[in-house]
């Protein structure tokens, strides 16, 4: 049996193409067991998993532990917002005390970018990065590459722009490693002011107007603009932002091709969005959190098998 190369998911960057390829497979078979009547296997059954969550989240944290009690694992849950983090225990002391428990592995959403990293150098249990400030959301990539896959086929010279707050986000980040080690093109597309400028030197094309983003893609994948990591004003307002980012039903059908249309989730509808465009027969947004579960619950499998 193929295994991965590693025993904790922290971000694509550092993720072989064929690790990728792997847990894209057996997601494959995962997605035929949650269309079953009974959903469920015994493959995680000795293994108990902390969900533990720093930050907000619906679709990663239910997915997750959707994921989990499909592979019949032990399932624990925390939120920051209603622990002892609250009286000023540290991240270490908090992940610890939740391993004295016996928990094999931590699915674990934090603000901090590198915060599941350095988990991972002190604790004895694998870590799964559910997404690091604006640092990385690795299944959140490998989730997209395989609702693109699913809709397209082979991504290998496929066009996908990334539009939207790039400066402020980590699925653009993992979504980037994860495109190019399966040999699609990557634009990003957004204000100059919400595009870090080392990105050109990740081989990305980098455009700044949406109607060119979408002639040249065959996929958009679209963001959120990411109003709470946002401390000063990167655009004059919302409407202005919309009327020159925002993506509309007409742009889509003014296209000479129809192209896919992603987003990862929350949508800020009419700002980066129009409802029209993203409940159009174009958009997969809600293939992309049903085939969540299915890559979440390979990603489990997997890791599962490097201890
Ligand atoms: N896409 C995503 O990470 O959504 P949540 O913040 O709701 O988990």
């Amino acid at each position: 049996m193929q295994s991965l190369s590693t025993r904790h998911l922290l971000g694509i960057k550092n993720l072989q193409s064929s690790d990728i390829q792997l847990i894209l497979e057996t997601a494959k078979e995962f997605k035929e067991v949650i269309n079953r009547p009974i959903k469920k296997v015994p493959s995680l059954r000795d293994i108990t998993i902390a969900n533990v969550f720093f930050e907000n989240s619906t679709r990663t944290r239910l997915s997750f532990e959707l994921a989990e009690k499909r592979l019949s694992a032990d399932v624990v849950n925390f939120s920051s917002a209603s622990s002892s983090v609250k009286k000023g225990e540290t991240l270490l002391d908090t992940v610890n005390n939740i391993l004295s428990m016996k928990v094999d592995m931590v699915v674990m959403r934090h603000s901090s970018p590198g915060a599941p990293d350095f988990l991972s150098k002190h604790i004895d249990a694998n870590i799964v990065n559910a997404g690091d400030g604006t640092h990385e959301h690795p299944t959140q990539a490998l989730l997209d590459a395989y609702s693109m896959q699913e809709k397209v086929g082979d991504l290998t010279g496929k066009k996908v722009a990334i539009i939207g707050d790039i400066l402020h986000s980590r699925v653009a980040l993992s979504n980037i490693y994860c495109l190019q080690k399966l040999g699609a093109e990557v634009m990003v597309c957004g204000p100059s002011t919400l595009i870090p400028k080392h990105l050109s030197s990740l081989g990305v094309k980098v455009g700044h107007n949406v109607k060119e983003a979408l002639a040249w893609c065959d996929i958009a994948n679209v963001l959120r603009i990411q109003l709470e990591r946002q401390q000063i004003k990167y655009f004059p307002s919302l409407r202005e932002y919309s009327l020159y980012f925002g993506i509309n039903k007409a742009m889509l059908d003014e296209l000479d091709k129809e192209i896919v249309l992603m987003h990862p989730g929350p949508i800020n509808r009419g700002v980066e969005l129009s409802s029209d465009a993203a409940d159009s027969s174009q958009s997969i947004i809600l293939n992309q959190v049903e085939n969540g579960v299915a890559v979440r619950m390979a990603v489990l499998y997997l890791l599962a098998q490097k201890n």
